[in-house]
């Protein structure tokens, strides 16, 4: 699937672009006078999920057919779908995952799925992993890994080119909303959607990370992206349920109570923690009568 320039045809994966935008109606919403839309970029691809595809697009063209090294925790959504694309592309890719200790256990149904699409895993202790940013570490753990001249993706896809594609996710809003509102782990999504919104729109971003650092993190996306700040948005730090990756059962009752209501698979680290928090913003008066949300559906649970 890659053209004789190397550079892979993306159009022959057929991405469902714009998302479509979906009305629910929920009354801890309607009571306030709030309408909620769900944008559903869930459903922009089957492998290449939600915020996936949008990050991942620009990198996969500007890789033009190199192989693609990327990094990850052991359940990462990121390593899955770089993994799919790099089956559907016909590119390799390799993972470096966090944690040397998992290179002897079983694979997980996360990584065991990467490998299945053919990604090459390499494992890294922690205090490796954290300073893979560094060019020394970097350069080393490529000739570890045995992918030097590879393509290099951050951790989570966030790099000036994915968050320029996330541009198009508030372009397609335009028009559509007083506040759009998404789950943030790197803050690439919200950093490129907030440049794309129009005017009288604002972003909010629900963090799934504790800690603190992302608005710095949003800015230094920005610059690098475009240039220079976008303001018109902000972040809410109150729905992280005690950090990524943490589930409470009130979490997950929520969750599959919204499953029920809206006949919508809630991915949990992420997405359930944007309605979380949007119902409870709502049930405050956050939103003026008459405002209109828009919930980005960022991802799918998955199936394993
Ligand atoms: C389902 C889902 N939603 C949201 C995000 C957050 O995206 P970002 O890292 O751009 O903030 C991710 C992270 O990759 C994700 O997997």
């Amino acid at each position: 699937m890659t053209s004789p320039d190397n550079v892979p045809d993306l159009a022959t994966l057929r991405p469902r672009l714009p998302s479509p935008v979906q009305e629910v109606t929920d009354e801890r919403f309607t009571r306030r006078g709030v309408r909620l839309l769900l944008k559903r970029d869930d459903l922009i691809h089957p492998d290449l999920i939600g915020n996936k595809w949008r990050k991942l697009a620009p990198n996969l063209a500007a890789a033009a057919g190199r192989p693609i090294l990327t990094f990850g925790g052991a359940y990462s959504n990121h390593l899955r779908a770089t993994a799919a694309a790099g089956r559907l592309l016909g590119l390799p890719t390799v993972g470096v995952v966090r944690g040397q200790e998992l290179a002897d256990r079983p694979l997980n149904p996360s990584l065991a799925r990467c490998v299945a699409d053919g990604m090459r895993l390499h494992f890294v202790d922690r205090a490796t992993y954290r300073c893979k940013g560094e060019p020394e570490v970097l350069a080393s753990l490529m000739h570890a890994a045995g992918a030097e001249g590879a393509y290099v993706v951050p951790e989570g896809g966030s790099n000036a080119l994915a968050v320029r594609g996330c541009r198009a996710l508030g372009e397609e809003l335009r028009g559509h909303a007083d506040v759009v509102a998404l789950a943030c782990g790197t803050g690439g999504t919200l950093a490129g959607l907030a440049a794309g919104l129009g005017p009288g729109q604002r972003a909010l971003g629900v963090p799934v990370l504790k800690g603190g650092f992302l608005t710095d993190d949003i800015r230094g996306l920005q610059e690098r992206a475009f240039g220079g700040r976008r303001e018109d948005w902000s972040l809410d730090e109150r729905f992280h349920f005690g950090g990524y990756g943490r589930v409470t059962p009130e979490l997950d009752a929520f969750a599959a109570d919204f499953e029920g209501r809206h006949g919508l698979p809630v991915e949990r680290l992420y997405v359930a923690k944007l309605l979380y928090g949007l119902v409870a913003l709502a049930e405050e008066g956050a939103f003026g009568a008459g405002a209109t949300v828009v919930a980005v559906i960022t991802g799918a649970p998955f199936a394993g």
